[in-house]
């Protein structure tokens, strides 16, 4: 998808279809259009053709206008929308627009009707629901379908100051890493295994100057001691990997972003029951996300020092597949029962985790992971989980989410949940039992990241969503990673 700005009044402005937004109870255009046109809408909505109700309305030929259509649209409500309302808001406009068989397509940024601090903003998510909307995945079918006919937007701006231009193109950079999700995301598990994303890792490297990859295998990581690790990829045919992705943007201790690349979770031994379970090719999305943030920076070309580290694995039944009551040692050196072969993602990240602090020395670790199904009904599938032993580290990711409409929420790590974790023979079990799933978990990882500053998202519930047709990965937490880190940048210059 193109996208340009243009500070065109909109009636001077020829396009297939011209999209302008109202507030729920608005009954007029606003004062930018011309007088026919507006009389011609005001009649419209007295008329009861776009009631406060509807959420779009299609006008063919309007008068007063070069536009060939003019699409009225209710953002729906009377106050001003947060991020993640605007982008749902956004991306149905985007739905009504294509099925017009729009070629180009415009749209007037209703800098009232959406609560962001700067217009800039505005443009960021308005490209990202634009370009998001415009995401297909067809590469599996063998009669391609016809490509879609709408190819780019214009986006109608009151200002085309110098950072609008840059918040386009950095929010093209954000639908393109979270592009990058979404395709290893939705890959089937029989090619998206760890040889792939070693391939993946191979394939940026070669594309950007500034990354620098490191690959270990299953056979290395047994030899260094990652035990854990080791135990889930052992029961798979696909060889274990380790992989990193360097970013030398900067000079100076880097910060650290780890994926759960779980290529197909079977649970293992503990085996899932069948229904849905081909919905655990998307146990590698932690992994796949931080590969799009990667993609992202790259393409901002963002003054930072980044690290990758993605740990995958597949998770099978098998002859050599650790058993439930196996005790292993990690690459910390601390001693892990595990109880269920199912609680596989933690095991794979406490050896990721200390192997990245030892290799790469950064001053911050984030790790994403599609961890637990207790994650999903805690929170469901709006926020992913945010667990840090770092407030400002804690803020600065849900500040980040808040502003990309890709939100998080706060979720306690207190000692008290700790005991959960206990085991009769070994310093810590793999799981804490039936409460509180999603913190025991992140409890888990807590203690292989203490000496420095660590956050860890539960992104279970939102970075896939189930069920039928519209089945799919959703490329989050792409937007709030990303957004975080130019912010970080913001800060320190
Ligand atoms: N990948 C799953 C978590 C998951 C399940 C994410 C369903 C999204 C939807 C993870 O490896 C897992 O199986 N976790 C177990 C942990 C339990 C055995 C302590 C779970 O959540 O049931
Ligand atoms: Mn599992
Ligand atoms: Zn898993």
């Amino acid at each position: 998808m193109k996208f340009a700005l243009s500070d065109k009044t909109p009636d001077s402005l020829a396009t297939d279809c011209l999209v302008v937004f109202l507030g729920k109870q608005d009954k007029s255009l606003p004062p930018v259009f011309p007088e026919a046109t507006r009389k011609q809408v005001s009649r419209l909505i007295k008329d009861g053709d776009f009631s406060a109700a509807a959420s779009t309305h299609l006008v063919h030929q309007p008068e007063g206008l070069k536009a060939r259509r003019l699409l009225l649209a209710r953002t729906g409500s009377d106050k001003p929308l947060n991020a993640s309302a605007w982008l749902r808001c956004a991306s149905g406009v985007a739905k009504a627009v294509a099925a017009t068989g729009a070629k180009r397509a415009s749209v007037c940024l209703p800098d009232k009707l959406v609560a962001v601090d700067d217009p800039a903003d505005l443009a960021a998510l308005t490209v990202r629901a634009l370009g998001d909307s415009a995401y297909r995945f067809d590469s599996y079918r063998s009669k391609t379908p016809p490509a879609a006919s709408l190819t780019g937007w214009t986006l109608l701006v009151s200002d085309k100051a110098a950072g609008m231009s840059r918040a386009v193109k950095q929010a093209q950079a954000m639908v393109a890493g979270a592009d990058l999700a979404r395709d290893l995301g939705n890959q089937p598990p029989n090619v998206c295994h760890p040889e792939y994303l070693v391939g993946v890792a191979r394939d940026l490297e070669r594309q950007y100057d500034k990354l620098k990859a490191t690959v270990i295998s299953e056979k290395q990581a047994e030899k260094m001691g990652m035990g854990a690790f080791c135990a889930v990829a052992r029961g798979s045919e696909h060889d274990g990997k380790l992989i990193a992705l360097e970013y030398r943007g900067a000079a100076g201790r880097p910060v650290a972003l780890v994926g759960k690349g779980i290529t197909f979770d079977t649970g293992g031994i503990s085996l899932k029951p069948g229904a849905a379970m081909d919905e655990m090719k998307y146990d590698m999305c932690g992994a796949a996300s931080v590969f799009g943030v990667m993609k992202a920076v790259c393409e901002m070309d963002l003054p930072i020092h980044l690290v990758m580290v993605v740990a995958a694995a597949e998770n099978m039944p098998d002859g050599r597949a650790s058993r439930p009551g196996d005790i292993v040692k990690t690459l910390s050196g601390q001693t892990v029962e595990i109880l269920n072969t199912d609680a596989e993602g933690r095991l794979v990240l406490c050896d990721a985790l200390t192997w990245t602090q030892q290799k790469f020395k950064p001053h911050t670790i984030v790790d994403v992971a599609t961890l637990t199904g207790a994650c999903v009904v805690a929170l469901g599938s709006h926020a992913q989980a945010v667990y840090s032993n770092d407030d400002t580290l804690s803020q600065q990711l849900l500040a980040a989410g808040e502003a990309t409409g890709d939100r998080g929420w706060p979720m306690p790590l207190w000692d008290d949940y700790q005991e959960q974790l206990d085991s009769p023979f070994a310093d810590m079990a793999n799981i804490g039992g039936p409460k509180g799933g999603s913190i025991t978990a992140a409890c888990f990882l807590s203690r292989f990241a203490e000496e420095v500053k660590w956050a860890h998202l539960d992104i279970a519930g939102t970075a896939w969503v189930s069920g039928g047709k519209q089945k799919g990965a959703t490329g989050r937490p792409v937007p709030m990673l990303t957004r975080f880190l130019m912010d970080m940048k913001k800060k320190s210059a």
